[in-house]
C-alpha cells in the first residue's frame, strides 16, 4: 500500500518563501478531500485492489465534491497540510445532479484568491475520479504528491503550535 514518490527531487525551501528551510527528511502531508460516491470509492479500490500509492495523503470523505467548503481548503493549509486534493465524480456522475459542476466553479475562485494571496497555485489541485478507478486515484495521488514535493513546505499563513 506505501510507496514513496521516488522521481520527484525534494525541494526543501518552501516555494512561496524561498529562505525558509525544512529538516531534510521532511514529508509533505496532503489534504484528500474525496466525494463519497466516487473518488472516496475509487481510493478504496486502490487499496483493495492493491495497488501502490505514495502514503502522505490524508482523506476526509465528504457526501458529494459541492460540500467541498473554501474554509476546509484554507484550514487544511493554516494547519498541518502542504497541499490539498480535491476529488469528485466526473461530469454528469454527480449523484446529487449537479454538485461537481458547483465544486468546480467554487474550486477555481478559491483557487484565484489564494494564488493571490500568495499560495503557489499547485498547493490546491482538483481531479475527477470514478469508483471504477482504482489505477487513476493513484496516478492523481502519485502526481500531486511529486508536485507538492517540488514546491517545498509550506509556511505561509501558518499557525504556529498546531
Ligand atoms: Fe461525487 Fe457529487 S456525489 S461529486
Amino acid at each position: 500500500m506505501e510507496a514513496e514518490v521516488k522521481t520527484a527531487k525534494v525541494n526543501v525551501e518552501s516555494a512561496e518563501n524561498p529562505g525558509m528551510k525544512a529538516p531534510e527528511d521532511w514529508k509533505p502531508v496532503i489534504m484528500g478531500i474525496l466525494c463519497n460516491w466516487c473518488s472516496y470509492a475509487g481510493s478504496d479500490l486502490t487499496g483493495t485492489s492493491r495497488i501502490q500509492y505514495p502514503p502522505n495523503i490524508r482523506i476526509i470523505r465528504v457526501p458529494c465534491s459541492s460540500r467541498v467548503d473554501p474554509w476546509f481548503i484554507i484550514k487544511s493549509l493554516q494547519t498541518a497540510a502542504d497541499g490539498v486534493l480535491i476529488s469528485g465524480c466526473h461530469p454528469g456522475d454527480c449523484h446529487y445532479i449537479s454538485g461537481n459542476y458547483y465544486a468546480r466553479r467554487r474550486f477555481l475562485v478559491t483557487k484565484q484568491l489564494l494564488n493571490f494571496i500568495g499560495y503557489h497555485e499547485n498547493r490546491v489541485q482538483f481531479s475527477w475520479v470514478s469508483a471504477a478507478e482504482g489505477q487513476k486515484f493513484a496516478q492523481v495521488v502519485a502526481k500531486v504528491t511529486e508536485d507538492i514535493k517540488k514546491l517545498g513546505p509550506l509556511h505561509r499563513f501558518k499557525k504556529e503550535n498546531f
